[in-house]
């Protein structure tokens, strides 16, 4: 898990630095010529395959630990300790990835399918920039946005922090330094993604 999670924060990176070209507020010029050099871009598209599998083995993964840990308690705890001996993200991990994943298949479905499978455009691709224009006018989607990054974001408080854990990569001199980098990634990373809708629906980007 911590792997394929470290995998998927890197993707997280390099994702969130070809959108926040948007923000330079040309028209998509920029984000369009970064968008189709990642889609044309050959190690990229085989890097895709990889990144859809390590997504799905993190899922198969996450549900696999989820199930484990139920079946290992026949009896609940007569009394539940609750955040006094570990904060609620930490133990509402499944939930999140949950709510994460039903983001990932709205988003997906609005941007990532028709870009592959529906080449509407003279030169085969999707101008993505007046896609996410259009599709951000809608509120209902806006919302589904913010949640999906909200959810990301504690998923990440407890994510970053726990792979570095389990690959033992925690010792103890770095343990304060690998929390304070995971909880500041975990705030910038999903603000800048939460940033996207919401400065399309308030017009701030044209
Ligand atoms: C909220 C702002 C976001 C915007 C505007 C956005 C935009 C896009 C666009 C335009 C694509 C299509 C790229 C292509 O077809 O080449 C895409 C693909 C994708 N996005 Fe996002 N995204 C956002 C957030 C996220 C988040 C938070 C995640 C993960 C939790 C995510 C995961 C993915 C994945 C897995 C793909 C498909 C992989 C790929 O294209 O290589 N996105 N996104």
């Amino acid at each position: 898990m911590a792997l394929t999670g470290l995998f998927l924060i890197l993707f997280l990176v390099v994702h969130c630095y070809v959108n926040a070209q948007i923000f330079w507020n040309d028209g998509g010029k920029q984000f369009n010529e970064a968008a189709h050099f990642m889609g044309t871009n050959v190690v990229i598209r085989i890097t895709e395959i990889g990144l859809f599998a390590f997504l799905i083995l993190h899922i198969v993964q996450g549900l696999m630990l989820w199930a484990k840990n139920r079946s290992r308690r026949s009896v609940k705890y007569a009394v539940t300790p609750g955040n006094k001996v570990s904060p609620w993200y930490s133990r509402s991990m499944a939930l999140l990835g949950t709510l994460v994943l039903l983001f990932l298949i709205v988003h997906l479905s609005q941007f990532w399918a028709p870009n592959r499978f529906s080449q509407t455009t003279g030169n085969g691709e999707l101008d993505l920039y007046a896609r996410m224009k259009e599709t951000f006018s809608m509120p209902w989607v806006v919302a589904v946005y913010l949640l999906g990054c909200f959810a990301l974001a504690w998923h990440l408080v407890h994510g970053f922090y726990s792979a570095f854990q389990t690959m033992g990569l925690a010792k103890h001199n770095y343990k304060k330094m690998i929390k304070c980098v995971g909880v500041a990634f975990a705030i910038i990373v999903p603000i800048i993604f939460a940033l996207m809708p919401i400065c399309f629906y308030t017009g701030c980007l044209n």
